[in-house]
């Protein structure tokens, strides 16, 4: 099985977002383009994190879900809105804890290794852009903790590209 280490244990989890909070602000500070910064922001994730196997994006494009930016194994491209954790979450607007992706109806396989999952949607002003999803290779990997800070990282990002982020899905 290959997954990152993580650079941050993660014992102190509101204390460790916070850290990496800091960090991304810095990555995506003087910088609004949408791949470049949902590029930077999946790598820093991946990097930091233990235990996950993939961390990226995926932008809402003519009414369905399109691979963004990512790490980790290749992935699906294309997925309908209500369909796997990421179309759930992006249909219903909130962020999915998912502790055995096995048990959840309709979850896609893009990683074999993936056992648990966390997606949380990108919404700006009231409009879906897309979502942040990251997978683990260990069931229940991620909790309400990692749910918040994953929100506040994925706040970052919108608060980066906010003076674009009407023509994300074009740039
Ligand atoms: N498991 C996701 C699909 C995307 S991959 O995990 C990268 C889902 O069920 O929507």
């Amino acid at each position: 099985m290959s997954y990152t280490g993580g650079r941050y244990d993660f014992h102190d989890k509101q204390a460790d977002y916070a850290r990496l909070a800091q960090e991304l602000t810095a990555l995506l500070a003087g910088e609004s383009n949408l791949i470049a910064n949902a590029a930077n922001t999946a790598a820093l994730i991946f990097d930091a994190l233990p235990e996950v196997n993939w961390a990226g994006f995926y932008f809402l494009k003519g009414g369905e879900l399109i691979v963004g930016p990512f790490q980790g194994k290749p992935a699906c491209v294309r997925i309908a809105l209500g369909r796997g954790v990421c179309g759930t979450a992006a249909a219903q607007r909130r962020t999915l804890v998912v502790p055995d992706v096995h048990q959840f109806p309709g979850h896609i396989a893009c990683d074999a290794a993936s056992r648990s999952e966390i997606v949380v949607p990108l919404i700006a002003g009231g409009t879906l852009l897309g979502v942040l999803d990251i997978d683990s290779p260990r069931p229940a990997r991620f909790d309400e903790a990692d749910a918040r800070g994953l929100e506040s990282l994925a706040n970052l990002l919108l608060l980066s590209v906010r003076e674009s982020s009407g023509r994300a899905g074009r740039e």
